[in-house]
């Protein structure tokens, strides 16, 4: 198969790269921009037309859509860019994959479950109201695909990590090293996700191709539930960051633009079962993701 990845440069793409590196299907990765040392292919997403004359060129049967929008606080003065690049050119793509029937495998987020107060992990059919333009675009991107009839595998996930990109893991262990006194919430709860679990996952579900007749939304985050606050502790004490003395407080301490789900740990029995997908516990990816971040400074 010819499979093209697109935001290949952030950090799940980046997460792509390594998990499909040798694998018999062509892996073309684009991106807006190129970076140093990595070989990228120019493709903007929101142009119907590049996205149609590089699929035609390149014979391409699936995408990897990794690209988005993904400053939540941003999104709120910079809609239209959001909107663009989350929901319009989400449509792009699955409009372009309906034309030569191939498959799109798409990433959402758990920011379109919103802040009600659920105490239970979500399901794929469970509905929500997002808050913030983050949200609603990503749940307008899901709508759009939905709509377009192409084939499909839509996987929200959520407080995605990697060695890549900037990302709480990397803010954190930064902070931890450095302040003495640190405060983060307690009353956020969800699952962080390596991100180079999730692209297993993914490259896994193409590579023996198990997607077939499966078209749907999947769930996939890291296994266990914690705070924001939890997250952290772990961060230090995996780093060796001890001398950090961190704080548990509330949201209302941290105001910020947009109002972040309260509870958002996802149920992930869809594609564990559909997929046989095995997902790691949060704790064991955490420990793995930092050794090799110490490796690598
Ligand atoms: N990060 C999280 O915590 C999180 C949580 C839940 C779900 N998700 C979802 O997971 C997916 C992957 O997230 P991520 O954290 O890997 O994202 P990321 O690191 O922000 O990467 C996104 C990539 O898309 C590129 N891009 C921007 N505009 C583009 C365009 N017009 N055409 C093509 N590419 C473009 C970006 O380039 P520039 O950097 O140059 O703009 C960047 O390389 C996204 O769908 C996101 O919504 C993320």
């Amino acid at each position: 198969m010819n499979i093209l990845v697109t935001g290949a440069n952030g950090q799940l793409g980046n997460e792509i790269r390594i998990v499909a590196k040798n694998s018999t299907d062509n892996y073309i990765y684009t991106d807006v921009v190129e970076i140093e040392g990595v070989e990228t292919t120019i493709l903007d997403i929101t142009s119907l037309d590049s996205v149609r004359s590089i699929i035609k060129e390149s014979s391409i049967d699936c995408i990897i859509n990794c690209a988005a929008y993904t400053n939540v606080d941003k999104a709120e003065t910079d809609t239209e860019l959001c909107e663009l690049l989350n929901a319009k050119a989400a449509e792009n793509l699955a409009v372009a994959m309906k034309e030569v029937d191939g498959l799109l495998v798409h990433i959402s987020t758990d920011y379109v479950f919103g802040t009600e107060p659920y105490n239970s992990p979500c399901t794929e059919e469970q509905t929500g109201t997002p808050t913030g333009v983050y949200g609603k675009t990503k749940l307008q991107g899901e709508q759009n695909i939905l709509a377009s009839g192409c084939k499909h595998i839509i996987i929200r996930t959520a407080w995605l990590y990697s060695e890549f990109g900037k990302n709480f893991v990397k803010t954190m262990l930064q902070l931890t090293a450095t302040k003495p006194q640190l405060k983060v919430v307690f009353d956020q709860v969800g699952t962080p996700t390596y991100a180079y679990d999730l692209a297993l996952a993914i490259y896994e579900i193409i590579n023996e191709r198990k997607f077939e007749g499966h078209d749907g939304i999947y769930h996939y985050s890291n296994e266990g539930v914690c705070s924001w606050f939890d997250f952290t502790k772990a961060i230090a004490k995996y780093s060796g960051n001890l001398n950090c003395d961190i704080q548990a407080c509330h949201s209302n301490e941290f105001p910020s633009p947009v109002k972040r789900p309260a509870y958002s740990v996802l149920d992930k029995t869809k594609i564990k079962e559909t997929f046989g997908v095995k997902v790691p516990y949060w704790t064991d990816s955490l420990e793995i993701c930092l050794k090799n971040l110490q490796s690598i400074n």
